[in-house]
């Protein structure tokens, strides 16, 4: 009996062959796929300009680096999120402020936000958590008011959208991953999404050495190699034509599971916020039972996946100074780490796969409320 897997990506001899293309033309560094790329992502997202980067965890780095600001300058984040989000500011040598999510949509709470805005605080990144959203209207209000910059963490939402736009296209910035768990992949590989063409340009040169061609050896600016690879770029233009048929399945499998898990009343679907089709990377449940639903679904072959471990408890910030509101109050995100459980998402899944995982649950609840 094969496990089945939280998640795998969709790739085929489609990649393979565009793949083998590319490198017989034996140019292998960031070039003409690559802005094909870029191309295809502006037209996908209706992005004004878009710079491939080796990662997003580096694209955010860069986007902080830009701005040019002070080592006490402050940037808001949300506590529940994949590390990278914080560990980008701490790298940009910023004051990282933790902010706690909303109990709903798992993103920022604008009502405690504003509590922690300052005179210093400089960027909010708001985190797009599973592909939902917060109150982006809200939020852009905020912000304009105040003068604060925001910078999308669209890394899990690439496809889902607010109001009619793209997640990623709102903000001053929006960054999207193509990390091989991710909605496409790329391996490894990130999109910086901006809509003012200074800041595009200078996205560019600061992966690119602090250069704005390549060639040029008399650099003008501090830059750094961030630079793509046409490899990743051939994965990608292929991974970008099957989106659409990626978005439809996710939505196919969390409707499968909504429906069929509807009456067990220890497990509870929430809802996408107002206003926010979301695409759903991973169909989450969240259940008291969390720790002993994983064994039982681990012992049947069905792999899941935990949520992300609240920043204000991660071992590595232990009493960091650097990082802001450390000893908040974050009830929420640690409720929402102590129930949430990622259920297998891949394209790929079948019926009977889901029909496997679904009897299964169910299962575990007649045992545990028979035992
Ligand atoms: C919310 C979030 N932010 C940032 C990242 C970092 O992206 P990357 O892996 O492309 O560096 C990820 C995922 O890996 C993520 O889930």
């Amino acid at each position: 009996m094969s496990q089945i897997n939280q998640i795998t990506p969709w790739l085929n001899n489609q990649e393979s062959k565009n793949i083998y293309k590319i490198v017989q033309k034996t140019y292998l560094t960031e070039n003409k796929e690559t802005l094909k790329f870029e191309k295809n992502i502006r037209n996908k997202i209706k992005a004004k300009f878009v710079n491939s980067y080796s990662n997003w965890t580096c694209g955010l780095y860069a986007c902080l680096k830009i701005l040019n600001l002070k080592g006490d300058d402050e940037v808001i984040v949300p506590n529940l999120t994949f590390i990278a989000t914080i560990n980008s500011v701490i790298m940009a040598g910023l004051r990282p402020v933790l902010c706690e999510i909303d109990e709903n949509s798992l993103c920022l709470d604008l009502k405690k936000l504003t509590k922690c805005i300052t005179k210093k605080t400089k960027v909010i990144i708001p985190v797009h958590l599973y592909g939902n959203c917060c109150d982006m209207d809200e939020l852009k209000k905020i912000c304009k008011k105040k003068k604060i910059l925001i910078i999308e963490d669209a890394a899990q939402s690439i496809g889902s959208k607010y109001k009619n736009k793209f997640l990623g296209t709102i903000g001053d910035f929006g960054g999207i991953s193509f990390y091989g768990n991710k909605i496409i992949t790329t391996g490894e590989g990130g999109a910086v999404i901006t809509k003012r063409q200074s800041f595009h340009k200078k996205l560019y040169k600061f992966k690119n050495h602090g250069r704005s061609k390549k060639g040029v050896f008399k650099h003008d600016s501090i830059g750094f190699n961030f630079m793509f690879t046409e490899m990743q770029a051939a994965i990608g233009n292929v991974q970008l034509k099957k989106l659409d048929k990626i978005i439809k399945k996710k939505k196919y499998i969390y409707e499968y599971y909504k429906k069929n898990l509807k009456n067990i009343n220890q497990i509870i679907f929430k809802d996408s916020s107002k206003n926010c089709l979301q695409v759903h990377w991973f169909t989450n449940i969240f259940t008291k039972d969390k720790i002993k639903l994983i064994k039982y679904l681990s012992y049947k072959k069905i792999q899941t996946r935990e949520c992300f471990y609240p920043l204000n408890l991660q071992p590595c910030f232990k009493k960091n100074k650097q990082i802001k509101n450390l000893d908040g109050d974050f009830k929420i995100s640690k409720k929402i780490f102590d129930n949430l459980i990622s259920l297998p998402s891949s394209f790929d899944l079948t019926k009977e796969d889901l029909d496997k995982i679904i009897l299964n649950i169910k299962k575990f609840y007649v045992k545990k409320y028979r035992d």
